[in-house]
C-alpha cells in the first residue's frame, strides 16, 4: 500500500477515536464540570451558637448541611435556570421523611407556619444541586440521605470513645477516628468563641458523582480551621441566640 493511503487510514482512525471520545464526554457531563463533591455535616449545637435556631429543635445528631460541587480552588455556585420543585419532592413521601431526619433546617428563616425545611432544601438545591451530576432533583436529595446513613459521625466518634462532653478533644483524635472508619481524611470546621473552638462542621469528600470517597485535600476550597483543642459538646442555649454563651 502506498504510504499516502496508510497515513489517510491512520488519520481516519484517529478522527474516529477523537469523535467518539467527544460524544462520550457530551453524554456524561451535565452542566459545568467540577472536581469533587463536599458532603458537609453540621453539629446543631454549634450551629445554634452561630445562628438563631428554631426553638426546641433536636440537637443530638450531626445533620446534613449540603452536598456541594467544588473545584480545587473554590466552592461553585450553580448558575442554572432550573428551579426547585416542591411538588416533585412531595410526590416521594419516603424521601421527604428521610430528609426531615437527616437534612432539617435549623434556623428560623421563613415566616411561622411556612415550611422551613422546604425553604432550606430549595435554597441548597438551587445553589448547589442544579449543577451537580445527578439525573434529577430527587436523585440529588436522595443521594444526600444515603451519604448521611453511611456517615453517622456521632457513632463513628462514639466507637472511638469520643462523646460530647464539657472538655476539649485533640483535633487528631477526631480526625483519626473519621479516617479509620471512612478510609478518607475529612476537614473539620470550628466556630471560635471566647472559650475556644467549637466543632461545627465535618466535611467528607467524594468524586463528582459521589460514588467514590476522596481525601479532602488541604488545598481544597475550604480548610480545617480548628485549633488543636476542640470542644465537641452539647450546648443547651435555651433562648437560641448567641448571647451569654460561654465555652465552659
Ligand atoms: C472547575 O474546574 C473544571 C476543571 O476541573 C473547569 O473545567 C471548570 O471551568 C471550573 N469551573 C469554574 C467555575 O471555575
Ligand atoms: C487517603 O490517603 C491515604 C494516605 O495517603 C491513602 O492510604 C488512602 O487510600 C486515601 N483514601 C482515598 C479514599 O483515596
Ligand atoms: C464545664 O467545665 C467548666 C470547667 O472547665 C466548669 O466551670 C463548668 O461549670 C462546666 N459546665 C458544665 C455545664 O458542667
Amino acid at each position: 500500500m502506498p504510504l499516502i493511503y496508510e497515513i489517510l487510514a491512520m488519520l481516519k482512525l484517529l478522527l474516529l477515536v477523537l469523535f467518539s471520545a467527544a460524544s462520550l464526554q457530551a453524554i456524561t457531563t451535565h452542566g459545568q464540570p467540577y472536581d469533587y463533591l463536599q458532603y458537609v455535616l453540621q453539629w446543631p449545637n454549634t450551629k445554634c451558637v452561630k445562628a438563631r435556631c428554631i426553638p426546641g429543635i433536636q440537637k443530638t445528631e450531626f445533620t446534613t448541611h449540603g452536598l456541594w460541587p467544588t473545584n480545587l480552588s473554590k466552592i461553585l455556585t450553580c448558575n442554572s435556570a432550573s428551579k426547585f420543585s416542591s411538588t416533585m419532592l412531595q410526590n416521594d413521601a419516603t424521601l421527604v421523611s428521610k430528609l426531615k431526619t437527616s437534612w432539617p433546617n435549623l434556623e428560623q428563616r421563613v415566616a411561622q407556619g411556612k415550611d422551613n425545611d422546604m425553604w432550606f432544601w430549595a435554597m441548597e438545591y438551587e445553589k448547589h444541586g442544579t449543577c451537580a451530576k445527578f439525573s434529577s432533583q430527587n436523585t440529588y436529595l436522595s443521594k444526600a440521605c444515603d451519604l448521611w446513613e453511611e456517615n453517622k459521625i456521632k457513632d463513628i466518634f462514639a466507637k472511638h470513645k469520643i462523646i460530647p462532653r464539657n472538655a476539649t478533644y485533640k483535633d487528631v483524635l477526631l480526625t483519626n477516628a473519621i479516617q479509620m472508619e471512612t478510609r478518607s481524611s475529612p476537614l473539620l470546621l470550628c466556630h471560635r468563641v471566647n472559650g475556644g473552638d467549637l466543632l461545627w462542621e465535618v466535611v467528607l469528600c467524594y468524586d463528582d458523582t459521589a460514588k467514590k470517597r476522596m481525601n479532602c485535600s488541604d488545598q481544597s476550597a475550604r480548610q480545617t480551621n480548628c485549633g488543636t483543642d476542640i470542644y465537641y459538646k452539647f450546648i443547651n442555649n435555651n433562648n437560641n441566640n448567641n448571647k451569654g454563651i460561654t465555652c465552659s
